[in-house]
């Protein structure tokens, strides 16, 4: 779902190609050059995902399921459903269909290292004497990140416990967030948290649950999900000290990314972090921010 080549994530564009061609998904589904151009449009003009022309594959195997879902016959009439619902409810389905939200819980470990080792020990001079520390992840998907950076605070919490701290996860499908919010995933997904980790944090599933784990309140009481749709304005009240916008800007064209990126150093604290996903440098953008390490940048201290 994306024009850069360059820099897709191996396991995220081979997941994407595994699903498109899985052809049995989309049930032979037709879809005319016109009709692809007219939803990639809409694609791109609501959420920026940039899909270009060679996606067609992919947007029949996620349209089947919407298809399936709204009882459309066919492409033509689900456009007509999708132009005509002033609900808007069908296009935020249209939307959760559209996105990929691979994620996994420690994705890129070294971020959370450089989290706990560089920043948490610092935060008097990051956050002032007492201002609550913020963070934010942009792109949240289905709570694995969040609730890894929820553990990291806690188990650093004496550099924080005295301010406090607010952690917004923030995601443009409903769905994703859905998921976050109820916090239950499989044994397979939990299987990269460390095992003193997921025992301190996790509680089994029984019964029907059997297989599953559930964040435990401590630490799902530190998350606040909320729809943000990454191309519309920002407006928050106070700034954040850290934003982890990983492997979303993939999807984004380079003028995108730019827009993206100086809306983010706006709602920066001065000192503040930004981390990217690592095959997203900010290499041939145009940005306000320095480069502190690969795939961390930082607003300049004023
Ligand atoms: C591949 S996941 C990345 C999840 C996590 N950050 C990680 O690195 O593991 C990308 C997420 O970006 C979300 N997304 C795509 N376009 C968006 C937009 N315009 N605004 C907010 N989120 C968006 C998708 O719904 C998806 O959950």
């Amino acid at each position: 779902m994306r024009t850069n080549r360059r820099s897709t994530s191996s396991a995220e564009a081979g997941g994407q190609a595994g699903e498109a061609a899985s052809f049995g998904s989309s049930f032979g589904l037709s879809i005319t050059d016109a009709q692809y151009k007219k939803l990639a449009q809409l694609v791109y003009r609501l959420c920026g995902i940039n899909l270009g022309d060679s996606k067609k594959e992919l947007m029949k195997a996620r349209l089947a399921k919407r298809l399936r879902a709204t009882g459309c016959h066919d492409v033509r009439d689900y456009i007509r459903n999708l132009e005509s619902d002033a609900s808007g409810t069908e296009l935020v389905c249209f939307l959760d269909c559209i996105t990929t939200n691979k994620t996994d819980f420690f994705r890129e470990p070294q971020h959370f290292d450089f989290l706990a080792r560089d920043i948490l020990p610092k935060l008097d001079k990051l956050c002032g004497p007492s201002a609550p520390f913020r963070l934010w992840s942009a792109a949240s998907s289905t709570g694995e990140e969040p609730y890894t950076l929820a553990m990291v605070l806690k188990e650093n919490q004496q550099c924080w416990q005295r301010r406090g701290v607010k952690l917004l996860a923030s995601d443009l499908s409903t769905q994703v967030l859905e998921h976050g919010r109820r916090a239950v995933y499989t044994m397979e997904r939990a299987a990269c948290i460390p095992r003193a980790l997921l025992t301190r944090y996790f509680q089994k599933g029984r019964n029907r649950w059997e297989g599953h784990v559930r964040v435990r309140p401590e630490l799902r009481e530190i998350v606040e999900f909320r729809r943000v749709n990454l191309m519309d304005p920002f407006k928050f009240d106070h700034p954040f000290h850290v934003i982890f916008c990983r492997n979303v800007m993939i999807y984004f064209d380079k003028p995108t990314q730019e827009r993206l990126v100086h809306k983010f150093h706006d709602c920066l604290a001065p000192g503040g972090y930004l981390f990217v996903g690592h095959s997203e440098s900010l290499t041939g953008i145009q940005h306000r921010l320095a480069f502190v390490r690969p795939a961390v940048y930082r607003r300049e201290n004023k």
